[in-house]
């Protein structure tokens, strides 16, 4: 293990609740005390609303809202903070790009193509758009172990007009990190364009949208221990340029008249009406935060909890994990023979151990698993060794007494 500790004692919630072991991060973080803090000066010392005021506070508040934007973008390595678009979240990001992109370059003669791993919500927003404009949604086959079948997916991109190739970056269910940019060399030589859900990502993996070449990036300020109800949407300078708007409404215009709106230069065309002028703060807060962990080994602890956790449930009899990828972050999948997931996680939160089950919006994948769902257990920066002693220990009395 690296000299990282977990800070547990940064989140009011972890302290408040104890003895609960708290492993459903992939669904929500915790939010530490800076974050909350940021939240609660914001109104009680800067609320405004944004880009509209003449007076100081609302100076302030603009300030500190477009200073969160320039926060996101040194985040993800972008180039120009005005490729920071807010959103209320991933799937907001991920629908605004099928809504306002994607009918520019989908027809009958062209595909779109998702993968089995995807969250539904980069799943069904390709799903309408595709129905609505007569293309065709492929998706990329999932080996055995998690990884994605790269050989379908070339296979796919060569038999196929794409137009858009939409994946997620790390699988909510398998923990898969997949080769993002592998994928998005292959999908430009083709003249696809590339759609990334990092929502899971994030949190554990640095992200350099320059790097990964990325067209689109989207991912939710409150997996990454920031507010809920945020989100961003990293786009390409030229391709948010020549997208049409997504709502229309107040602060997206240059002018308004009976025959024709004009719109202002992105971001500003894709915000329509007072934005979550706190989420933004909080979302900065949270990078921050994020940030200063991540100079003291974050990674590489995380990294070595993962496999700590999987080691240790392996001595499970009956225990097979789902998702064996070699490249991981984050989440641990399994199942037990001769249990039920619900049943599993339910005797756990009667032991204080707060896991997910089911198919965690992820039916496809379910499907071609040929599984139910599974049990979840995910992993936070705050989460230690300690966390993975108390999960085995309920788990080993879970199943106890579910094979009785
Ligand atoms: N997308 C979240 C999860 O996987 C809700 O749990």
């Amino acid at each position: 293990m690296t000299t990282f500790v977990p800070p547990k004692q940064d989140f009011p919630l972890l302290v408040n609740r104890e003895p609960i072991v708290y492993l459903d991060n992939a669904a929500t973080t915790q939010k530490p005390e800076v974050v909350i803090n940021a939240l609660v000066d914001y109104y009680s010392q800067n609320n405004a609303n944004v880009h509209r005021g003449v007076h100081q506070i609302s100076d302030e508040a603009t300030g500190m809202f477009e200073d969160a934007r320039k926060t996101v973008a040194k985040f993800v390595n972008a180039s120009a903070p005005d490729q920071i678009l807010f959103t209320r979240g991933t799937t907001e990001s991920l629908n605004l790009v099928a809504y306002t992109y994607a009918p520019t370059v989908l027809n009958d003669q062209t595909t779109v193509l998702i993968t089995e791993m995807e969250h539904h919500s980069n799943f069904v927003p390709w799903q309408l758009i595709c129905e609505c404009m007569g293309a065709k949604l492929l998706a990329v086959k999932v080996n055995s172990d998690g990884t994605l079948n790269l050989d379908h997916f070339r296979e796919l991109l060569r038999s196929n007009q794409v137009a858009i190739v939409a994946m997620t970056h790390v699988s909510n269910v398998l923990g898969t990190i997949n080769p993002i940019r592998e994928i998005t060399d292959l999908a430009h030589e083709n003249g696809a364009i590339v759609v990334i859900d990092g929502a899971q990502a994030a949190a554990h993996v640095d992200l350099d949208v320059q790097e990964l070449d990325s067209d689109f990036y989207a991912f939710s300020s409150h997996k990454m221990y920031g507010p809920t109800g945020f989100g961003i949407l990293y786009g390409r300078a030229e391709l948010l340029r020549e997208m049409g708007p997504w709502q229309g409404g107040g602060e997206m215009i240059k002018h308004v008249s009976l025959e024709k709106t004009t719109f202002q230069e992105p971001p500003h065309k894709f915000e329509a009406g007072t934005p979550d002028i706190s989420g933004a703060i909080g979302l900065a807060a949270a990078i921050e935060y994020l940030a200063q962990q991540q100079s003291c080994g974050l990674s590489e602890f995380e990294e070595q909890l993962l496999s700590f956790a999987t080691d240790t449930l392996l001595k499970i009899d009956g225990l097979r994990v789902i998702g064996t990828a070699a490249e991981k972050c984050g989440a641990l999948s399994f199942l037990v023979d001769g249990t039920h997931p619900h049943d599993v996680g339910t005797l756990l939160n009667e032991q204080q151990v707060a896991v997910r089950t089911g198919h965690h919006c992820a039916i496809p994948l379910m499907e071609a698993l040929g599984i139910p769902g599974t049990v979840r257990a995910s992993f936070g920066l705050y989460n230690s060794k300690k966390d993975v002693d108390r999960l085995y220990e309920a788990l080993k009395t879970a199943i106890r007494i579910l094979r009785k």
